[in-house]
């Protein structure tokens, strides 16, 4: 219907940082505050769409009218993910932690004639991946974003081919640019076709642009 595009259509979206645990009391994150994915979940429910937001540990409050699950890790998220499917679209706009770490400490971590502790790292999954990879359950449309510092476009195009989604929305997240935090965003549309970048805007604006054109290809 017009107006409402996504009616009957459920869309999974995920938002914000992850956060691994070092011990019982520290963690390494990241300064995704969720106002992107979650500017998208609202546009996804006034198109009409169900949707479940999964987000880690952001200030914002839950989007009316959408279910939303929190989660700390990005294990976490996967499994949140996994429980909310089928989805016909997801979109993956969380800052997820690419490693976490190796052993996470039972009890806080001492001061001491050790010197500061050392942490090893471990590859934590692709939650992106792991959803656009399936052979059965897949989403009709899986969308993925791309955070860079330098070769946006390029890196977005390889990310596209590796993560195998069907659209990559790549941002700039070089220092001295807001798009961690900031109400705007500009961003570069990257899929099979090419590529389309859209003017700096507000990130609900990004969301309203992008629940269109998802609402479009969905239907088409
Ligand atoms: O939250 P805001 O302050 O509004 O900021 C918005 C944003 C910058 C966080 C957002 O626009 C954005 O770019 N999100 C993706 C951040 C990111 O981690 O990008 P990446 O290039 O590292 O990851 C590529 C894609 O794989 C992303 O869709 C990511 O969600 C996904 N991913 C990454 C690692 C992992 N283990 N699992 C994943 O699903």
């Amino acid at each position: 219907a017009v107006g409402r595009p996504l009616a009957g259509r459920h869309v999974v979206v995920t938002s914000g940082p992850t956060r691994e645990a070092i011990d019982p009391v520290r963690y390494i994150s990241n300064h995704s505050s969720g106002k992107q994915g979650h500017a998208i979940a609202r546009a996804a429910a006034a198109a009409g769409a169900r949707v479940t937001l999964v987000t880690g540990p952001v200030a914002l409050a839950d989007p009316v009218g959408v279910a939303t699950v929190h989660v700390e890790s990005a294990r976490d998220m996967l499994a949140a993910v996994e429980a909310a499917l089928p989805a016909d679209v997801a979109v993956f706009a969380a800052a997820v932690a690419d490693w976490r770490v190796a052993e996470i400490a039972g009890g806080k971590l001492k001061k001491g004639a050790g010197g500061p502790p050392s942490l090893s790292f471990v590859e934590n999954p692709d939650i992106l991946a792991t959803v656009a990879k399936k052979t059965a359950g897949r989403p009709g449309l899986v969308v993925g974003f791309a955070a860079e510092t330098e070769a946006v476009v390029d890196n977005a195009r390889a990310k596209l081919a590796r993560k195998g989604c069907d659209l990559i929305v790549a941002n700039d997240v070089s220092s001295g640019t807001d798009t961690f935090g900031g109400d705007m965003n500009r961003v570069h549309i990257v899929d099979a076709a090419g590529v389309e970048t859209w003017e700096r805007q507000s990130k609900d604006a990004v969301a309203e642009a992008l629940v269109s054109l998802l609402a479009r290809r969905i239907a088409s």
